[in-house]
């Protein structure tokens, strides 16, 4: 009986412990960059439904329009990480994802845009005018152009910024010919805050995994 209770038991704890590593069976890291649990490089590790992909060792999050994005930075107890805007293609004022008319997530995925991003957008037609967007001359955008751009064609554009907050969707960034042609992004921007202090991204947030 004693021997019985003791398999049992032994067998209880192997169980167990396989399961809890199996449950929290982190991917390798990419590159540099650690990939925390629940983001997933493969199908054997993380959890599937967080799909992110590590390409010559630099890991990136791929779009509904099959456009991949750098991820810069993860922080796995607040459910976000940081994409890379994409960049704005040399002496043009156009953002390289561009032909798939900026960034879509998926929204069958677990992912969204945060609201934590001041989003810029650069030679805009007139109509965005009558939008609720600010494109003034003291917009975030105007330091951009005036200050930060070196070999970029946003120059003197009809331009103008946001906070992509909850009310908008949370799911696409978009620019288009009818509207404008490129963006950027900066993540928690501070109001009065300089040019030199921005941090470029685009955060995304996911649904916790339990
Ligand atoms: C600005 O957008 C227009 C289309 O609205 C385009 O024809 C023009 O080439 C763009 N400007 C630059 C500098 O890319
Ligand atoms: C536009 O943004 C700037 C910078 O945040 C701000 O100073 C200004 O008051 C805003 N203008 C409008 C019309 O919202
Ligand atoms: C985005 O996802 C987070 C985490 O699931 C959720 O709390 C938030 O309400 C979502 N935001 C929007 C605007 O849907």
């Amino acid at each position: 009986m004693n021997t019985l209770v003791r398999m049992v038991g032994m067998f209880l704890f192997l169980f167990l412990v396989n399961h809890v590593s199996e449950a929290y069976n982190c991917c390798p890291k990419c590159g540099s960059i650690d990939v925390p649990y629940p983001l997933s490089t493969d199908d054997n590790c993380g959890d599937p439904r967080y799909k992110v992909y590590c390409n010559h060792g630099i890991l990136e999050f791929l779009s509904a329009r099959g456009f991949y994005y750098k991820i810069l930075s993860i922080n796995p107890s607040a459910y976000k990480l940081i994409i890379s805007p994409p960049p704005i293609k040399k002496g043009t004022c156009y953002s390289s994802d561009f032909s798939s008319e900026g960034l879509k997530l998926d929204e069958n995925l677990p992912f969204n845009i945060s609201t934590h991003n001041t989003v810029m957008l650069f030679n805009c037609t007139d109509r965005l005018l009558d939008s609720p967007l600010n494109c003034s001359s003291s917009s975030f955008c105007r330091q951009f152009e005036d200050n930060v751009v070196e070999g970029i064609g946003c120059k003197n554009t009809l331009c103008c910024h946001y906070l992509k907050d909850s009310a908008m969707t949370s799911h696409m960034i978009r620019i288009r010919a009818i509207g404008c042609t490129a963006y950027t992004s900066v993540v928690n921007m501070k109001p009065g805050s300089s040019f030199d202090s921005w941090t470029y991204g685009i955060e995304l947030q996911w649904v916790p995994a339990n």
